[in-house]
């Protein structure tokens, strides 16, 4: 060998080793040390809104909620019992409801449209509730999925295509626990000393899941009754992160088994409708639902089981500026359509997100989250820029003008109020930042619910 090509093969040693360090210290191992130290996907943060869709069997009694089959069944509820009893035959089983889940007028397209519109920038959709049917032709089991009864479609496949090109990206909601699973309740018998559901059920199906559809996030529940090492968590994760088709960025939860919530994993969701009421060291999210008692329409509800739009706005606004994503619920008809009421709480919401995107999206929380005299005023900072705050008014200040304590003693140089081009009269004072709103008339508010004041420090 030259004394070049020595060197040469030396430098390609060299590289080598490079090279299996870097893959070797990529490598996730299946203890909760290392799946915990895999850093969120970028994307997730600056994504904010979310929309979540929980559509199932369950749409077709469309009372109660989601849970209505363990409600009639599993802790039986008197007013569920009563309803069936009054209103079906006496050997109807929750089974029978499957072939009504029809989604008839199912128009993917049109969801889309209302996705889009709504600024929501990814979806978590269900695959399955506990409830065990599958929105997917799924291998794993057969009959109780949507190929086979029901729908007779890939309604996952299908709203998938729909959204590609749109921006929104696509995750996956997945429910572990089955409650009335033979084989889920034969290893709980034997106090989990069994694992045959998870090697034979659970990891072929969130398998056939991730290999199917690729989704960018896996929103993973209903492992609280038995805790990680059940599950064989890590285990999964570990292949999740190094070796599945969506390894580089797919983003998970921390529904992973009893000993995860607000723990291990990806994102945490702790419990629904999670707001820790300070600014937390990881990444959480707020699961909320439109519909304040279930996730699942509902025929049974009531106008004020919804959340208007100002409610709906101070909770994605308090949300945002605590540093927490948004995950607000949909519960889509048995027959395909989002309820009206849906789409207009949507639409509004979108509407709003047009003129205030900018104060929502890509944003951090800034020193405070609250202003510390005026009530009701929010704050969020911009990520790339860092003399950029916004300050999130929920009221219109009533005599036009509003004193922002948070900004006492910080030199300003500019406020403007989004979507309008109205001069912003400002001032340091005493007691802070005195903004002097300009007199506009309602067609003149570049919204109608809560307003954003850009403000650049020096
Ligand atoms: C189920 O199996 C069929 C036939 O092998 C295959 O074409 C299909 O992709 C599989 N479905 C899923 C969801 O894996
Ligand atoms: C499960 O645990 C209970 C309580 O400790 C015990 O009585 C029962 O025998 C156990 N069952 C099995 C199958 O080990
Ligand atoms: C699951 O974990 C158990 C220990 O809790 C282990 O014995 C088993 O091999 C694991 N299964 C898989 C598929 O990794
Ligand atoms: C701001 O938030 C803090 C903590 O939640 C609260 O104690 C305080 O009352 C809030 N300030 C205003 C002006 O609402
Ligand atoms: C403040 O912002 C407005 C709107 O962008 C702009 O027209 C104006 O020149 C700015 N003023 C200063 C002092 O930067």
């Amino acid at each position: 060998m030259s004394k070049s090509a020595l060197k040469i093969s030396f430098l390609l040693c060299l590289l080598c080793i490079f090279v299996v360090t870097l893959t070797e210290s990529q490598k996730y191992k299946p203890t909760w040390e290392s799946i915990d130290s895999r850093p969120i996907p970028e994307w997730y943060d600056d994504a904010k809104i979310g929309m979540f869709i929980t559509w199932g069997v369950y749409s077709v009694p469309s009372m109660s909620s989601e849970w209505f089959w363990w409600f009639w069944k599993g802790q039986p509820q008197s007013y569920i019992v009563d309803f069936m009893k009054k209103y079906y035959p006496p050997k109807w089983t929750y089974a029978d409801f499957a072939k009504d889940f029809r989604a008839e007028f199912y128009n993917p397209k049109k969801w889309r449209d209302i996705i889009v519109s709504s600024g929501a920038k990814y979806i978590v959709f269900t695959s399955k509730h506990s409830d065990g049917y599958s929105l997917y032709p799924t291998n794993v089991t057969y009959q109780w999925n949507s190929r086979d009864v029901g729908a007779k479609r890939d309604l996952i496949g299908d709203l998938q295509v729909a959204l590609k090109g749109s921006g929104v990206r696509f995750g996956l909601y997945h429910a572990m626990i089955e409650w009335f699973n033979p084989i889920w309740l034969a290893d709980q018998r034997n106090n989990l000393t069994t694992q045959h559901y998870v090697k034979d059920y659970i990891f072929p199906q969130l398998r056939e899941i991730i290999n199917t559809y690729k989704p960018d996030m896996l929103w993973n529940d209903a492992g609280w009754l038995a805790p990680s090492w059940y599950w064989n968590a890590t285990v999964f994760l570990a292949w999740l992160y190094n070796e599945s088709p969506v390894k580089d960025y797919i983003l998970t939860n921390d529904r992973w088994g009893s000993d995860c919530f607000c723990k291990h994993g990806g994102v945490w969701t702790c419990s629904d409708r999670f707001h820790p009421g300070h600014v937390m060291p990881h990444k959480w999210v707020n699961a909320m639902t439109i519909d304040k008692g279930s996730w699942g329409y509902r025929r049974n509800a009531d106008l004020r089981d919804f959340y208007t739009i100002e409610e709906l706005l101070k909770e994605v606004i308090y949300t945002i500026s605590f540093g927490g994503n948004i995950l607000i619920n949909v519960g889509p008809t048995s027959w395909g359509t989002l309820a009206p009421i849906y789409e207009e709480r949507f639409g509004q919401l979108g509407s709003w997100l047009k003129v205030n995107g900018e104060a929502i999206y890509k944003t951090t929380p800034w020193i405070h989250q609250n202003d510390t005299l005026s009530n009701r005023v929010w704050y969020t900072a911009s990520k790339k820029d860092k003399s950029t705050i916004y300050s999130l008014l929920l009221d219109w200040p009533v005599d036009n003008e509003v004193t922002l304590g948070a900004l006492k003693d910080i030199p300003v140089s500019n406020v403007t109020l989004l979507g309008s081009e109205a001069v912003m009269k400002f001032s340091q004072e005493s007691a802070g930042l005195r903004v002097v709103f300009p007199y506009l008339n309602i067609r003149q508010m570049p919204c109608l619910w809560a307003w954003s004041l850009k403000i650049s420090l020096q």
